[in-house]
């Protein structure tokens, strides 16, 4: 059987990744793939970077579009980041060509879901963005297909490694956040634009893409109501702790009558929440469903193994041909834009 050919946008950390996982599980992923899948060409600024895996034999690209535009790449795996300049024009134009693509990019979706769906109606092509939630716990698919069945009341969850790492931080030293704030930067999970997680940005970009799966509707990324951490004390925490609380960041996502609500700010997580266990850099999900009940994911939510098993699950569910529906979308338009209630979890 033929490979599938693989086009890679963006060799970062996840880049990187993608490439040492399908070289190192190959013949796992062939199996199950039913073909063998190959990464063929890459496009990345920095041809010379050291990222400690061979990059012979593979075809360099200088304008990531090139990918798009190739009919010897079956599948564009954009990795660039950012909801739109390159990323999106790549992803744009691969998808008018009717050419399939992977991304890890929670801007892109969730400030651009809806017209990309479009365009992937348009001409047949299929996006899938495992990857873009929660790193590397398939929640996407496991709302979108293992909860086919349910009626999704509500999807709470912990999205940034980052404003985790610092909470937990000051929580378990008694440090301020700016004490810690470097130091997570220094982990390598915050964003180019650190504000984008510090102020609760990057979470809000899981949820809207989260509940556009969860509750099968159109979401608008513009409503959510969304307060970062900055403001979070260590005596907060304290406070907090003493009345048998953690403070976590969360991104909240629940049906009512009036529709979707979302929301993201720091909320008083009881102990006897499982998402009040969640320490460091990690992510979890918890669903309230009918008839399943809740469910808890957990795992690690970025970092360069965990975003490629994602990353690559796409990858083989595209070379085995299998169809699931974009179900809901994401819009970003300022209509339907209404004040949220505030307050603790
Ligand atoms: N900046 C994100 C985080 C990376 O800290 O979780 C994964 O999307």
């Amino acid at each position: 059987t033929r490979p599938l050919a693989v086009g890679i946008a963006g060799l970062g950390t996840v880049g990187a990744g993608v490439l040492r996982l399908l070289r190192d599980n190959a013949a796992l992923i062939a199996a199950r793939a039913g073909r063998p899948i190959e990464v063929v060409a890459v496009s990345a600024r920095d041809h010379s970077r050291d990222r400690g895996i061979t990059l012979h034999g593979l075809r360099w690209v200088d304008d990531p579009i090139a990918l798009a535009r190739d009919p010897a790449i079956n599948v564009v795996v954009e990795l660039i980041g950012g909801a739109n300049g390159p990323a999106r024009a790549l992803v744009e134009s691969a998808l008018d060509a009717g050419k399939p693509v992977v991304t890890a990019n929670k801007a892109l979706i969730a400030e651009h879901g809806a017209t990309l769906a479009a365009r992937c109606e348009r001409s047949g092509a299929k996006i899938r963005f495992e990857a873009a939630v929660a790193g590397g716990i398939p929640v996407i698919k496991a709302l979108r297909e293992g909860l086919a069945a349910n009626r999704v009341a509500s999807v709470t969850g912990i999205f940034n490694g980052t404003c985790n790492y610092i909470l937990s931080r000051m929580q378990q030293e008694k440090l301020d956040f700016a004490a810690v704030l470097a130091d997570a930067q220094a982990h390598g999970y915050a964003e180019a634009d650190p504000s984008f997680d510090i102020d609760g940005v990057d979470t809000a970009h899981k949820l809207a893409i989260l509940a556009a799966i969860a509750f099968g509707r159109q979401v608008d990324f513009a409503a959510v109501h969304v307060e970062g951490i900055r403001r979070v004390s260590a005596l907060d925490i304290a406070f907090a702790e003493e009345l048998g609380y953690r403070i976590k960041l969360l991104g909240i996502a629940r049906a009512t009558e009036a529709g979707i609500e979302t929301r993201v700010h720091p909320a008083m997580v009881p102990l006897a929440s499982p998402l009040a266990h969640v320490d460091g850099v990690n992510n979890a999900v918890v669903a309230e469903a009918d008839p399943v009940g809740a469910i808890v994911f957990a795992g690690r939510g970025a970092g360069a193994g965990p975003t490629a098993s994602a990353v690559v699950a796409d990858l083989i569910d595209l070379a085995r041909g299998r169809d699931t529906p974009m179900l809901g979308v994401v819009t970003a338009s300022l209509e339907n834009r209404k004040s949220v209630p505030m307050g603790a979890h």
